[in-house]
């Protein structure tokens, strides 16, 4: 497979930096991607024959395929993900900082000889559909064909890239090593990784754009066109051009009168994104339409007329599959029927794939450690992050606009965390900084084992751990696109599904009926539905909402929608503690922001209720 890459481009500059990086790892040749099914098929051939992959019965699943990780590489590693400017104070508190030249030497040990005894393979990329004005090219280096074969599903992969980048183009150089270079005759192993985490470096160097990640083949920490560029370097990029690179799906709402709403929404990892972003209409409101165009990330720029319009940059999903099934995503089920590759699944007797919370289980089955498994083996068959990596075309409702190069018009921002108690259903920013507010003070509660320091852990607009440079400068980026009148900004508000009742059970009905707060959402957003002030936020009463076919009283509304004083001054109080961590970088327009929560907070009664406002 070793091909001269001069054949396939002249850009000088990206030839020298594939030519330099071939001198530092070793590798034992170099392939240069074209993107084609063809290689792709090969790619995949290959690893069924070394036994990265499980080739999946093509009756059930066709052309599909299951890898099992090392039990060592199953996730992101945000403890050895770090942020590499060269003042510490840019990469900010929430971050793991290293001063770059120590950073560059550190790498250049670990990167010597590493692909040894291995293919390095040049993937050309680009972030969004090719050309996009919104989209942007890089060019991965790896020694992991699992990754080359994602990157294709991922991304907008091959030589289409190259093309577009030309002989003189950008691109956003990422260079990866799975870290276990093969000694002459040294048999390779299923998934090589760096074993030991302190061997695996996933970094960052925002203010050159670089990206270098050592030692994983796993997800983000891998495929680095996901979380390293498209947001911990985006983000940076994003404020230094005037545009948005945020942890946001992306979806379009279509009303009964054929009009179409689109809004990004941010959640932290792991509270429902993709089952949001492919969200079916319930019983009583079937005259909608739901469209996804992205479940994870959105970049978004404000056209000519001041629109702000967005792009899905990847081209797959990347989505959890435990707890995804034809009752809780059939659109995500439907996304992975063919053409997908599954991670750390169970690999059932008939060559298909299960997972908990899919379904009843096989009564045997291969777990994601190759062992044999049963239902009462007392251990999951599937890891809790094993994946499915499917093309987003293959999505039911993927919105005929999703590839547009123009993007999709954003009409509102929405926010959310997992929050028991205080937060209500849903709210509206009063205006563009007290939803800047809400957005930088969103989080979820402690987890058991995590509760000590602070009742809830802050995620920030859902980018705790993607964020490219200094949080509260994020913030401050946030607030100074309010002050701008040329272009037209979405509404912001807050949601949290999760609230429980003094029984600890969940209130809202479940996540299909989701939609009736986001027809209030998109109310709001056309000047139709009505609104109330409440302490946190402009909030529906029990009469603005859509029940039809849904039995949910008013006092069940109130038992998700009621403030108590003593909850909102709490949180006043705890915004005040976690903004101290950001020190002068803290925009003085969130805590003015702060401060108006805690006044409001004060004067309401002891229970504030939509009921009585
Ligand atoms: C993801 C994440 O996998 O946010 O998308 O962790
Ligand atoms: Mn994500």
């Amino acid at each position: 497979m070793t091909e001269n890459g001069r054949e396939r481009t002249n850009n000088a500059t990206l030839l020298k930096w594939v030519d330099d990086w071939a001198k530092i790892c070793q590798p034992d040749a170099i392939h240069w991607c074209d993107g084609s099914q063809d290689e792709y098929d090969a790619l995949c051939e290959e690893m069924v024959q070394s036994g990265t992959l499980v080739r999946l019965n093509p009756e059930k699943r066709p052309n599909s395929y299951l890898a099992r990780s090392h039990p060592s590489d199953v996730a992101r590693v945000e403890n050895r993900t770090f942020i590499c400017t060269e003042r510490e104070e840019d990469a900010g508190p929430t971050n793991n900082w290293v001063e770059p030249a120590e950073m560059r030497s550190a790498l250049r040990a670990q990167f010597d000889g590493c692909m040894k005894g291995r293919t390095m393979y040049v993937i050309p990329f680009s972030m969004g559909p090719i050309g996009s004005p919104i989209a942007y090219n890089a060019i991965q280096l790896t020694d992991s064909p699992y990754v080359v074969v994602h990157q294709r599903i991922m991304t907008r992969m091959g030589q289409a890239v190259l093309d577009v980048i030309g002989d003189e183009g950008y691109f956003v150089p990422c260079v990866h090593s799975v870290g276990a270079p093969l000694e002459p005759g040294q048999q390779d192993v299923a998934w090589p990784c760096a074993e030991s985490i302190d061997d695996k470096y996933i970094v960052h160097f925002p203010e050159t754009r670089e990206i270098m990640s050592y030692g994983s083949g796993y997800g983000g920490n891998a495929l680095l066109g996901k979380k390293c560029l498209a947001l911990r370097i985006a983000s940076a990029m994003a404020k230094e051009e005037g545009w948005f690179a945020e942890h946001m799906l992306i979806l379009g709402l279509e009303s009964p009168a054929g009009e179409k709403t689109y809004v990004g929404a941010a959640f932290p990892s792991a509270c429902g994104k993709t089952n949001l972003a492919m969200i079916q209409p319930p019983e009583g409101m079937k005259d909608w339409k739901t469209f996804t165009v992205g479940d994870d990330i959105a970049w978004i720029k404000p056209d000519a007329e001041g629109n702000l319009r967005a792009i899905n940059p990847e081209n797959g999903f990347f989505g959890v599959a435990p707890g995804t099934s034809y009752d809780s995503n059939p659109m995500a089920m439907q996304s992975m029927s063919a053409n997908t590759i599954f991670t750390n699944c169970v690999l059932t007797d008939d060559g298909d794939i299960w997972w908990e919370g899919m379904g009843p289980a096989p009564a045997h089955g291969i777990d994601w450690q190759g062992n044999d498994w049963t239902p009462d083996s007392g251990r999951p068959g599937a890891h809790p992050n094993a994946r499915f990596t499917a093309p987003a075309s293959q999505c039911p409702t993927i919105d005929p606009a999703w590839e547009d190069p123009a993007g999709v018009p954003i009409s509102a921002f929405l926010f959310g965390g997992r929050l028991a108690n205080t937060f209500p259903l849903v709210y509206e920013a009063y205006d563009w900084n007290a939803g800047v507010f809400m957005a930088a003070t969103m989080g979820s509660e402690a987890t058991a084992a995590a509760i000590g320091q602070e009742a809830i852990r802050r995620d920030p607009f859902a980018m705790l751990p993607f964020m490219g440079y200094n949080m509260a400068d994020y913030w401050g980026y946030w607030i100074t696109w309010g002050q701008r009148t040329d272009v037209k900004l979405p509404k912001i508000f807050r949601v949290n599904w999760f609230r429980k009742d003094a029984d600890g059970k969940f209130i809202w009905p479940g996540f299909g009926q989701n939609l009736r707060v986001l027809e209030w959402i998109v109310g709001r957003v056309h000047g139709t539905k009505d609104a109330v002030d409440g302490p946190f936020g402009r909030m529906p009463t029990y009469e603005d909402l859509n029940w039809d076919q849904l039995d949910f009283s008013a006092d069940q509304f109130a038992g998700i929608t009621d403030i108590s004083r003593e909850g909102a001054l709490a949180e006043a109080a705890e915004v005040a503690e976690y903004f101290t961590k950001f020190g002068a970088r803290l925009p003085s327009e969130l805590e003015t922001e702060r401060q108006a929560l805690e006044d409001r907070a004060k004067a309401a009664p002891e229970v504030w209720s939509t009921r009585d406002a």
